[in-house]
Order: C-alpha cells, then sequence, then structure tokens
C-alpha cells in the first residue's frame, strides 16, 4: 500500500500531480511520501504492540536527514552501520539510548565516537571485534551494553548478495563461539554482554525463515542458560515490487508473536526497506527512443546506475509507470540510463505503453536502498530528493552542481 495513485490520469503522489512536480524540479529526482512512511512505521509498531518493540529505523536503506527526522520524532530509534551514520543520526536528534550499531568492520574510531555518544548498544560480529570494543571501553572508563550477532544458519529466499544468516557469509557469529564468549564473560569485563541480535537477510517476504531463526536462537538461548535483556530481530521484511506476495506487519506479527511473546526481552526490530521502500519513487525524463541494431526498442531516460543500482546489481525489478497515462499500443522496451556501461538500465524486456521522448516515467519502490546508493558515476551529479507532506513539496536535499563533482578534489598540475 502506497500513496502513489493515478488520479484523472495523471499520477499523484499523495494529493500533489507528480506532472506538476515534474515540471518544477530538474530529473532525475527522487520523490517521497510522508505519509506512506509513516503509515508503514505505525503499521509495524502496531502489528506487535502486544511486546512494545523499540524499532530501529534502518538507516542504511534510507539516510535522508528529514526522514530519519520524522521516524524519530514518532519515536523510532535508528540502526546503523557505520561513524557517518552516527553523525547523521545524531543530527536528527535521535537520543543516543535508541541507536544500535551493527556491522562487521568497525573501526577503532568508530567504536570510540559510539560509546562516547552512548549509544544503546554494539551488535556484535566477531571475537575480535568484541575485544576491540572491550579495549576501547576500558580506556574509556565507560562500560558499553553489547549484543552478540548470532549466525543461525538459517536460509531464506532472497537475493544472494543480501542473504546474510547463511554459514557462509561474513555476518554474525557461529552459536558455538557465541556459547564460548557467554561462557567466558567475565574476560570482557568492561562491556556489558546483555543482547542477542539476529539479521537473516533482506527482503524477505515468507515469514518461515524468520520464525526458524528466532526458535533456533531461542533454544540456543534457553539451552545455555544465557542472562540477556535485549533481543534483537533485524530487520528484513519484504516489499512488494512486482508480483510477490509479500506478508503484511500483521502477518509476521501473527507468525512472529506466538514465539516471542512471552519471553522476558526486550525486543528490537530494525526495519529498513519495509519502512521507505514503497513509500519513494525515482521520476525520469525520456530523452530518446531508438531503435538497436537487433531490432529492440531503447527508451533512453535521465536517470542511470548511478542513480539506481538495483536493477544493475541486483536484477531487481521495479514497476514503471508513465506519470501521464496514455492510451497508445503498448511495446516491449528495455529502459536504460545514459551510463556507458551495458549493464546501466532500469528494466529489460518490459512491455510498457509506447513511450514517447520528453514524457515523464516514474520508477516505483525506490524508497529504500534508492538515493543511498546512488553514485556520481560519469561524473553525474545525483538528483534532489523531495517530500511531500501535507500536501506540499519540500526539497528535502538539493539537487547537486558540478561543483559538488569537485569538492574535496585537487587540479594540481
Ligand atoms: N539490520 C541489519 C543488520 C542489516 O544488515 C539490514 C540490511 C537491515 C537491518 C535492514 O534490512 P531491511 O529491513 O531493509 O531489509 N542494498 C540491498 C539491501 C541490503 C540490505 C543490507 N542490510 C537492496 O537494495 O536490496
Amino acid at each position: 500500500m502506497h500513496s502513489f495513485n493515478y488520479k484523472k490520469g495523471v499520477l499523484h503522489c499523495e494529493n500533489v500531480s507528480m506532472e506538476e512536480i515534474a515540471k518544477q524540479h530538474p530529473t532525475p529526482f527522487y520523490l517521497y511520501s510522508s505519509k506512506t512512511i509513516m503509515d508503514h512505521f505505525c503499521k509495524i509498531k502496531n502489528a506487535f504492540k502486544e511486546i512494545d518493540p523499540l524499532i530501529c529505523f534502518s538507516m542504511k536503506s534510507n539516510s535522508n536527514l528529514s526522514i530519519c527526522r520524522a521516524l524519530v520524532n514518532a519515536g523510532s530509534g535508528l540502526d546503523i552501520v557505520s561513524g557517518g551514520e552516527l553523525y547523521k543520526a545524531l543530527k536528527t536528534g535521535c537520543p543516543p539510548e535508541r541507536i544500535v550499531y551493527a556491522s562487521v568492520g568497525k573501526t577503532e574510531d568508530e567504536i570510540r565516537t559510539a560509546i562516547r555518544k552512548g549509544i544503546l548498544f554494539f551488535n556484535i560480529e566477531s571475537v575480535p571485534e568484541l575485544i576491540m570494543i572491550d579495549t576501547v571501553a576500558k580506556k574509556l572508563k565507560k562500560k558499553p551494553n553489547v549484543a552478540l550477532r548470532i549466525n543461525p544458519d538459517v536460509k531464506a529466499r532472497t537475493h544472494d548478495y543480501i542473504t546474510t544468516g547463511t554459514k557462509e557469509k561474513k555476518f554474525g557469529i557461529d552459536t558455538r563461539v557465541a556459547e564460548e564468549i557467554f561462557d567466558n564473560a567475565n574476560k570482557y569485563s568492561n562491556v556489558v554482554l546483555n543482547g542477542i541480535h539476529l539479521h537473516i537477510g533482506s527482503q524477505i517476504t515468507e515469514t518461515a525463515p524468520f520464525v526458524r531463526a528466532i526458535k533456533k536462537t531461542l533454544d540456543f538461548i534457553e539451552k545455555n542458560g544465557i542472562d540477556i535483556k535485549w533481543f534483537n530481530l533485524g530487520g528484513g521484511f519484504g516489499i512488494v515490487y512486482n508480483s510477490e506476495r509479500a506478508r503484511s506487519a500483521k502477518e509476521f506479527a501473527r507468525a512472529l508473536l506466538p514465539i516471542i511473546k512471552d519471553k522476558p526481552y526486550k525486543f528490537i526490530f530494525e526495519p529498513g526497506r519495509f519502512i521507505v521502500g514503497n513509500g519513494g519513487v525515482l521520476v525520469t525524463k525520456v530523452l530518446y527512443v531508438k531503435t538497436g541494431s537487433g531490432g529492440k526498442q531503447f527508451a533512453i531516460v535521465d536517470a542511470g546506475m548511478n542513480d539506481l543500482l538495483r536493477p544493475s546489481l541486483y536484477e531487481a525489478h521495479h514497476d514503471i509507470l508513465p506519470i501521464v497515462k496514455s492510451k497508445r499500443e503498448s511495446r516491449k522496451y528495455d529502459v536504460v540510463g545514459p551510463i556507458c556501461e551495458s549493464g546501466d538500465y532500469l528494466a529489460l524486456d518490459r512491455k510498457m505503453p509506447e513511450i514517447i521522448p520528453g514524457e515523464y516515467l516514474s520508477v516505483m519502490s525506490a524508497g529504500a536502498y534508492g538515493y543511498v546508493m546512488a553514485s556520481n558515476y560519469n561524473s553525474r551529479p545525483r538528483g534532489a530528493e523531495l517530500l511531500v507532506k501535507n500536501g506540499d513539496v519540500k526539497t528535502v536535499r538539493r539537487r547537486e552542481t558540478y561543483q559538488d563533482l569537485i569538492r574535496g578534489e585537487k587540479n594540481i598540475p
């Protein structure tokens, strides 16, 4: 469910015509619906209210300050993975005690800053990392909370690149090693080892892998008599991009609540995509239409893989809708960007009403892992991020300029 709908043949974001927005702002740009994003946050919060979890929005999916701030103001915490995200998280006004920090490669500097700022806890991914945090904490005379990220070796049906909970992946700690760490907790006397973290992957549209992973981990905790306060269940709830049947927050809750609701832990979720994925689109303009030498039709648009990498990197499907509906006959197109790579596409062999130069297209479900993965490849300035809120269109990040492209760069002879 989202707030991008046709009204009288024109795509609207909430009640604002996207044709009007596109006429007033240079393309490509990201456009977000505040209502959709807040609705999705509330959906998770309400579905799980029986356990009153702390929802820590996963900033890696969309770290725009205004979006994160709105979520923080609604009671969200933030899941961060770098010093940069910590910096941005604090800028949004997020109380440090609502920030959790995962990542297999936290640097000493990043750890020091996070301890100083007093974040809720670190999700630990390895023994050497635990030793590093313990050592830094000792020097700072602080005692941060830490949660062990368990690798439960549970496979979920999703793209291999975003599967994290199986044993051949770099994430998390094997239960045997985790057991040893808990048994020898006194070795790490400068941290409080009081949490368990799980995150088995992203864009998971079934409930079963979550159930399996949680059950396995609960067994592990109970079998070993491990005393924890926090159980962080991670993110990963999938959304509808194409024809998949994604689960609603209520369906996830119905599957998970029975196994967790009587447990004496404080639960955390770290959803990213579920909250922002369908709340944003990428608006692009058609530059040219050409017939390739093999007879293929190419619609060349002004957004490329530098703006939205997901199709090129994961062969991800994003619906593409014309902003103004037409009755023109449908045909098949490769919708491609201006970048000098054949992998630069937004859609392949996509059946769409005849595309004409100058028209605007909306690449749907681009609110998560869209702008955050954009780059300046081919020296292309990144477009703006716009947010529709209460009927107004706000620029929540301006379009980059050519000066931005050389910021920090030296032009030495
Ligand atoms: N927690 C941890 C520890 C994570 O690694 C992630 C995502 C999340 C939470 C949030 O997962 P979500 O609820 O958004 O599924 N770039 C890829 C997705 C990478 C996900 C990385 N980790 C994509 O575009 O599909």
